[in-house]
């Protein structure tokens, strides 16, 4: 693996806020398991008490989330300073304006403060220039879960 690239700036004044899974289940649903019961939307990290989850809200209204979680990937299992990121998800119609950056990245600094160095998801396909712009880079070959075409894809930090 190479140099880590830094991790870019975020700007602008909205800040990310340490929240409540049930907080972040609410969008995370609507956005990435669009008709489909709410169980749908719960996460096998969403029961690990290390997992942590931010959220942008804009008057009172959640519009962008995403979670963390300590857990090595499947091409590098001995990683332990690794972290996955799950359920990254903006309300659509606030897309574009910086708030997904902003979740990705304080989720990095949650893991920089946590001593991890390794930072990791399954990105769909779609989402693949969003991660590219925080500095992931692809790994391996296109695979398909929950019905859409993803790519394994990490960063150093
Ligand atoms: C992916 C997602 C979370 C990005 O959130 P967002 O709030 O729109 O992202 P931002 O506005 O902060 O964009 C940050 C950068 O990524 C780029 N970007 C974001 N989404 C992109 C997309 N779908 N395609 C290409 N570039 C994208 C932006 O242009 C921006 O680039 P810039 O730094 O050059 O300006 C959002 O589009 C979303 O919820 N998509 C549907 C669900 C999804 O695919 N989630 C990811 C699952 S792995």
């Amino acid at each position: 693996m190479g140099p880590a690239p830094p991790i870019p700036e975020t700007g602008g004044e909205v800040r990310p806020r340490a929240v409540e899974v049930g907080v972040v289940r609410t969008l995370r649903g609507e956005v990435l398991r669009a008709g489909r019961p709410p169980e749908a939307s719960v996460l096998p990290a969403d029961e690990d008490p290390r997992s942590r989850h931010l959220a942008v809200e804009l008057d009172g209204r959640v519009v962008s989330v995403g979670s963390v979680l300590p857990l090595p990937p499947p091409w590098a299992p001995e990683r332990t300073d690794a972290w996955r990121i799950r359920g990254m998800a903006t309300l659509e119609g606030q897309r574009g304006r910086g708030y997904g950056r902003r979740i990705l990245l304080g989720l990095l600094e949650v893991v920089t403060a946590a001593g991890g160095h390794l930072v990791w998801c399954e990105a769909r396909v779609g989402a693949v220039r969003f991660y590219e712009r925080a500095g992931f880079v692809t790994l391996g070959e296109r695979f398909v879960a929950e019905g859409v075409e993803h790519l394994s894809m990490w960063r150093e930090i």
